[in-house]
Formats: structure tokens, sequence, C-alpha cells
């Protein structure tokens, strides 16, 4: 089958490597096609995304990505935020899970974060008032909101997850999170077999780091989504961990949850773990789950010995050198 690669910017050329050498060792049969996006293609030609893109992820529906650079503050739209806007991946899937061998304060994080992708402050609806004043829309959908919540209780009932707990603002927010707080109580009510529940995104946080295993199953309107996605990969030993698929109805795009790395871009010094995760749901949902386990197996056992591991982790390998004991337990 075909898929699309989508190198991206900094650290991601050198991760994608990883993954289509692991994926030639595997024997997936996957043949990636590869489409430039991002800022560093951006530079060279003025446009963001390369032409037939679209079409071939179209085509595909299976893409998987590294990391791509926005400005901040000014400059071009972020790219992924427009990969998901473009195919109307709604659902931004992130599983946290403690990694053997990796020693955290906490051994047993075993969450999902199910993010909603395509509205919020993330609409990108922004202008100025006057000179000295700026306003932004916060943009919430009945329709989005009952969609993403439904996905997160559908995935709770497939996945024997026990619990989903809503994350919101609700209390300040009261129409925006309102409607997305109502949307999930009303969706609830579809799964009575599962627990559902809410918190405030700040007291949220706090009982996270207090104890991450009174929660399962996370729900949240976009921003927050985003915001405790690193913050539950920094219990898992950081953002090198953590894995994230964008799914829509006909398109699904995997990449890791860190970005381009410009600090370490280059060097070969980058953990491609996170972006191997997200290559192992991949390989899940397309029905390779034994080649998936084998793959997790693999990075688990070099990770746990310790000896051919990245400089994040403590170590001193080399992405490729990394990849290549992966290859060697596979
Ligand atoms: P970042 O995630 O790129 O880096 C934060 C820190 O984590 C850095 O010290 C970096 O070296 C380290 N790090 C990240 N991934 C690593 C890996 N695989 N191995 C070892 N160390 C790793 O976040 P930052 O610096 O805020 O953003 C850089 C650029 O990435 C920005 O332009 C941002 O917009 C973009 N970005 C893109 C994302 C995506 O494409 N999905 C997600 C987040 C940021």
């Amino acid at each position: 089958m075909k898929a699309v690669l989508i190198p991206g910017d900094g650290i991601g050329r050198e991760i994608v490597g990883s993954v289509t050498r692991l994926s030639e060792a595997l024997g997936t049969g996957i043949e990636w096609e590869t489409y430039e996006a991002g800022a560093e293609y951006a530079a060279e030609t003025g446009a963001l995304l390369q032409p037939g893109l679209e079409q071939a992820v179209t085509a595909s529906g299976w893409a998987l990505k590294g990391p791509t650079a926005t400005p901040i503050g000014g400059g071009f739209r972020s790219v992924n935020v427009m990969l998901r806007q473009m195919f109307t991946t709604y659902a931004n899937l992130r599983p946290v899970q403690s990694v053997p061998g990796v020693v955290t304060r906490y051994s047993d994080v075993d969450l999902v974060i199910v993010r909603e992708n395509t509205e919020d402050l993330y609409k990108g609806i922004e202008y100025m008032v006057t000179d000295d004043i700026a306003n932004g829309v916060k943009l919430i959908t009945r329709e989005a909101s009952e969609r993403i919540c439904r996905f997160a209780f559908d995935y709770a009932r497939k996945n024997g997850r026990k619990k989903v707990t809503c994350i919101h603002k609700a209390n300040i927010q009261k129409l925006t999170d309102g409607l997305f707080l109502r949307s999930f109580r009303k969706v609830a009510e579809e799964y009575p077999e599962l627990e559902a529940n809410d918190v405030i995104i700040d007291a949220f946080c706090m009982k996270l780091v207090q104890d991450p295993a009174q929660f399962d199953v996370l729900v949240a309107p976009n921003l927050y989504g985003d915001i405790i996605s690193d913050l539950c990969a920094g219990l898992v030993g950081g953002l090198g961990f953590a894995p994230s698929a964008n799914i829509g109805d006909t398109v699904r795009i995997y990449e890791a949850v860190h970005g381009s790395a410009p600090d370490i871009a280059g060097q070969n010094k980058a953990n491609p773990t996170a972006l191997l995760l997200a290559f192992g749901m991949m390989l899940r949902d397309l029905g390779m789950a034994d080649k998936a386990a084998r793959l997790e197996e693999a990075i688990f056992a070099v990770l746990r010995e310790g000896k051919t591991v990245t400089a994040d982790v403590g170590g001193q390998a080399s992405t490729t050198a990394f990849t290549e004991a992966v290859a060697a337990r596979l």
C-alpha cells in the first residue's frame, strides 16, 4: 500500500529516516511517497505545501509527518493546523504511557488524550480592533464538540477503558466551554457503561501531577488539549515519547507531539521514539498489530538496556545508532 511521508522541518528528516528504515526491516510493504511541507520548503519555494500533497494524501488516506516549524507572533500560518483543517482530521488521539526503561516520578501512567483538532482559538480568527487592542475568536460548535466527545467515548468503549473526563473552563467561558461541556454530558448518556466526569483545567493540572492514575481517557477542546498533551508527556519522560494521530473520516496523519527541535536539528541527536510510536499506532490501524508490537518491544528493549539511547534520556547514541539498535532487536 501507498502512504504519504512528510519529512517537515528541523529534526523531521532525521526521525522520519528511522521510520522508513524500520518499516523496511519489519517488512510492512508500505510504499512511501515523499512530499515536502513546512518552513524550510517555504524558504526555498515560497509555498508551504508541495503541489500534489493534498491529492496524494486524499488518494492514500494515510500519512506520517515530521514536525513543521511555525514562526511566533507573525509570519505564515501553522502547517499542522492547515493540514488538520484541510483533511478534517477532527480528532487528535494522544496516548501517554510510562515507557519501560525511562525512569520518571511515576511508573504507572496510562492516559489517552482526545483533543478537538479543528476549531477553538486555532481557527486563527484574530484581528486588531485598534492599534492597541487585539481580539481572537474562540469558536466552539455543537457539531464539532459532539463529534469529538463521541470519538472519545467510542475509543473508550472499543479499547476497554473505564472513564472519560472532560477538561474545560466552563465556569469562566460560560458560552464556549459551556457548550463543549453540555455536548459532553449529552453524548455521555449514550455510553451508560462508562464513567463520565469533568474537571476544570486548572484543577486538572494539579490533580494530574499529584496522581495521574485517577485519570483514564481525557477529552478537551483544542487549546487545552494542546497544553495538557505536553504536561502529560512530561510525566512519562518528555516529548521524545509522545506519539499522536490526527484522525478524520477518510484521512489519518500520524506524527510526534514534539516540534522541529531547531536546537538539535542536523546533529543526528534526536530521539525518534515518539515518531516510531506514532508509526506503531499507524501499523495497528492498518491491521498490522503484530508488527506494531514487535516494533514497540524492540524500542522498549533498547531503552531498558540503556546502552544505545539518545542524549535526552541520558545517553550518547545518535539517532541512527538508536535506530540500528532497534532494527537489530526486531
Ligand atoms: P520542540 O518540541 O521542537 O522542542 C522543545 C525541546 O524538546 C527542545 O529542547 C528540543 O530539543 C527537545 N526535543 C523535542 N523533540 C525532541 C526529540 N525527538 N528528541 C530529543 N529532544 C527533543 O518545541 P519548540 O522548540 O517550542 O518548537 C520548535 C518548532 O516546532 C516551532 O516552530 C513550533 O511551531 C514547531 N512545532 C511543531 C509541531 C508539529 O509539527 N506537530 C508541534 C510543536 C511545535
